[in-house]
C-alpha cells in the first residue's frame, strides 16, 4: 500500500524530505531611524524602535551577527523638512545619506539598502508629488516624481547603498533609475523594484511608526488592486525588461499566490515584505497567549519562502534568526 505517512515517522526522516528550510540568510530587516539622540519605541508596532544614528548602528551590528545579510532603512522626517517636491529626499547631509555612510563604516560587509520614495518627505504623505486641481481633486504626478526619485537614488548612491528599493509604483521608474544610476557612475548599485506593491490596509501601523500617512486621499491611483494578479504578471515583466535586479511582493502573507505567480514569471530573485500589520497580528495574537509566537512565527516565514521568496523582509529577522541558531 502506498502510505505517505512512511515519509513522516521519525524527524530524521522529515528532515531529509523537508523541501523548505529557512535560515537567517534569507532575512532583511527593516530598520526605523530619526534625529533623536533617544531610541523610542513604536507603539503600533510591539517590540520595534526608532532609532537614533548609534542605536541603529548597534541594532544593525546585532542582527549581522545573527547572519542576517541586509538592512532596509527607513527615516522619520521632521515635520520642517516637510515640502511638496521632497527636496530633502535628495540632500546629502540628511538623515538617510549619514546613516548610510555610518552603516557602511561601521559594518562593512552588511549589505544597505535603502527606500526609495518620497512619502517621509513629502508634505502631503505621499509617495510623489501630488496636483490639486480647483475642486481640491487629488493627482499623483508620475514623470515629475520618477525625476526627483532618480535624485534620491543617486544620493543614497553616492553615499555608499548597495542597493536602491523603489517602493512607490510609479511608471517607468526602474528603467529611469537604472539610466541615473549609469550615468552617474554607479553600475555596481542595484534596484529591488516594489514590483507587486498593493494598497492595503497592512501598512497602518508602518505609517503610524513615521507619521507618513496621506493627508488627503489614498494610494489606489498607484499602488494595485487587492483584487487582481494578472497585474502583477504585467508588472514584473516591466520591472524585468526595466532592468531590475530583484523584484518585490508586498505585503506577503494575504498574497502568497502573487509571490508563487512572480516566482514563476521570471528568473530574477523573488523578495517578500512582511509587513507592519502582519507583524502585528502575529505579535498580538501570541500575546493573548492563545497562540505560540515562535511557532506562528517561523510557520508564517516558512510558507512564504514556500511560496517562492527567495528572501523576506521581516521585522521578525533578528527574532527568527536567534531561532534558527
Ligand atoms: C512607502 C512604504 C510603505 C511601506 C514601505 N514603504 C507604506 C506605504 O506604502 O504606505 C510599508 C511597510 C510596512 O507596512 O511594513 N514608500
Amino acid at each position: 500500500m502506498i502510505r505517505p505517512r512512511r515519509n513522516r515517522r521519525t524527524l530524521a526522516i522529515r528532515t531529509l524530505v523537508r523541501e523548505t528550510s529557512l535560515t537567517p540568510a534569507d532575512f532583511i530587516l527593516p530598520l526605523f531611524l530619526h534625529e533623536d539622540a533617544e531610541d523610542t519605541p513604536i507603539a503600533s508596532m510591539p517590540g520595534v524602535t526608532r532609532w537614533s544614528l548609534d542605536g541603529l548602528l548597534r541594532e544593525a551590528g546585532e542582527a549581522h551577527a545573527l547572519g542576517i545579510p541586509a538592512v532596509v532603512l527607513f527615516p522619520k522626517i521632521d515635520e520642517s523638512l516637510k515640502s511638496p517636491l521632497a527636496e530633502e529626499c535628495h540632500h546629502d547631509a540628511g538623515l538617510v545619506p549619514r546613516a548610510i555612510r555610518a552603516l557602511k563604516a561601521a559594518h562593512p560587509t552588511l549589505c544597505v539598502i535603502t527606500d526609495v520614495a518620497l512619502d517621509p518627505y513629502n508634505s502631503d504623505g505621499h509617495d510623489g508629488v501630488v496636483r490639486r486641481d480647483e475642486h481640491g481633486e487629488l493627482t499623483i504626478l508620475n514623470d515629475e516624481t520618477v525625476t526627483i526619485l532618480c535624485e534620491q537614488a543617486l544620493c543614497h548612491a553616492r553615499a555608499g547603498a548597495d542597493i536602491v528599493a523603489p517602493s512607490e509604483m510609479m511608471d517607468g521608474r526602474v528603467a529611469a533609475i537604472r539610466e541615473a544610476l549609469d550615468y552617474g557612475g554607479f553600475q555596481e548599485v542595484a534596484i529591488m523594484s516594489y514590483t507587486a506593491k498593493y494598497a492595503s490596509a497592512f501598512y497602518g501601523p508602518f505609517r503610524g511608526a513615521l507619521d507618513s500617512a496621506p493627508k488627503d486621499g489614498d494610494k489606489q491611483t498607484y499602488q494595485m488592486d487587492p483584487a487582481n494578479s494578472r497585474e502583477a504578471v504585467r508588472e514584473t515583466l516591466l520591472d524585468e525588461a526595466e532592468g531590475a535586479d530583484m523584484l518585490m511582493v508586498k505585503p506577503a502573507g494575504p498574497y502568497l499566490d502573487i509571490i508563487a505567480k512572480v516566482r514563476h514569471t521570471t528568473t530574477l530573485p523573488v523578495a517578500a515584505y512582511q509587513v507592519s500589520g502582519e507583524y502585528l497580528m502575529l505579535k498580538s495574537a501570541s500575546a493573548s497567549g492563545w497562540l505560540n509566537e515562535r511557532a506562528i512565527v517561523m510557520e508564517s516565514l516558512t510558507g512564504i519562502k514556500r511560496a517562492g521568496a527567495d528572501m523576506i523582509l521581516t521585522y521578525f529577522a533578528k527574532q527568527a534568526a536567534a531561532w534558527l541558531r
